[in-house]
């Protein structure tokens, strides 16, 4: 059997590495996508032999249509995509509130968070048409679906922009074999969850139900699961991995 390919976008750290480590654990070769080309190539080391490098920024269309059109003449297909890399600023550890958020800020997480895996979807999807199988799998948050005190609007907004962009996907691409789903994670244990500090994580703790953060092996999991061929009768749903945090 030829050996699926994948592109993880932000796959250098935290989330994202995990997911790559899940694929590659399953037989996939993955390329690890990231704007920073130094954890890019740390975790293509770690993980192994069947992982590629790809430094992009998710937020420039042309070099995301780039990638995709690299990978497909390197490797020959691109079966499973993962819009992992997200941004979350913050000040000081805390979000700045929407009064006082600069437009420019607001503008920036738009075009990382949800024009990002706009452009990989635009750009992948040509191809698994062609070839009638697809898996895509976007990472949204709880704070899509809730009041999170620690994350930005502009963030939140992005999250539930992704699961509306998540179902229109699911729809169109249906017919054609290419699953699109949503994961949404709680509070999992990366340097983005540690920017915002220890009291604000050990407050949120309290609300969790099982009492445990997650880590990125759980949301790797998952992603692992969806990206299968037993997963093909799931498209459009959106997945919360939290512990037992929000539960909507
Ligand atoms: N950690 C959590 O608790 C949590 C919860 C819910 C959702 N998420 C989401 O999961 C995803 C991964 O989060 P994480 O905690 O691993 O974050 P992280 O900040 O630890 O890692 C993000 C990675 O994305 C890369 N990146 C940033 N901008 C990029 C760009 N423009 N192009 C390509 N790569 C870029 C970074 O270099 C970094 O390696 C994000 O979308 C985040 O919003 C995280």
């Amino acid at each position: 059997m030829t050996r699926r390919v994948a592109i993880v976008t932000g796959a250098g750290r935290g989330i994202g590495k995990g997911i790559a480590r899940g694929l590659a654990s399953q037989g996939i070769h993955v390329v690890i996508n990231d704007i920073d080309e130094k954890l890019a190539d740390q975790t293509s080391r770690e993980i192994g032999e069947w992982t590629s490098t790809y430094v992009s920024d998710v937020s420039d269309y042309g070099a995301v249509s780039q990638m995709v059109a690299d990978v497909v003449d390197r490797f020959g297909t691109i079966d499973i995509v993962v819009n992992n890399a997200g941004i979350s600023p913050k000040k000081e550890g805390k979000k700045i509130p929407l009064h006082e958020m600069d437009a420019r800020e607001w503008q920036q997480v738009m075009e990382v968070n949800l024009n990002g895996a706009f452009h990989l979807i635009r750009s992948a999807a040509p191809f698994m048409i062609q070839q009638q199988f697809g898996r895509i799998v976007n990472i949204s948050s709880i704070a899509a679906k809730s009041y999170i005190s620690v994350s930005g609007g502009h963030y939140a907004a992005t999250k539930a922009g992704l699961i509306g962009l998540t179902k229109a996907a699911a729809g169109e691409l249906a017919p054609y074999g290419i699953t699109v789903n949503a994961l949404a994670p709680g509070r999992i244990e990366t340097e983005m969850m540690a920017e915002a500090g220890m009291g604000a994580n050990q407050q949120i703790l309290s609300q969790i139900a099982s009492g445990k953060f997650g880590k990125p092996e759980d949301i790797a999991q998952a992603v692992e699961f969806l990206a299968s061929e037993k997963a093909s009768y799931i498209t459009g749903a959106v997945l919360n991995i939290d512990g037992g945090w929000v539960m909507a």
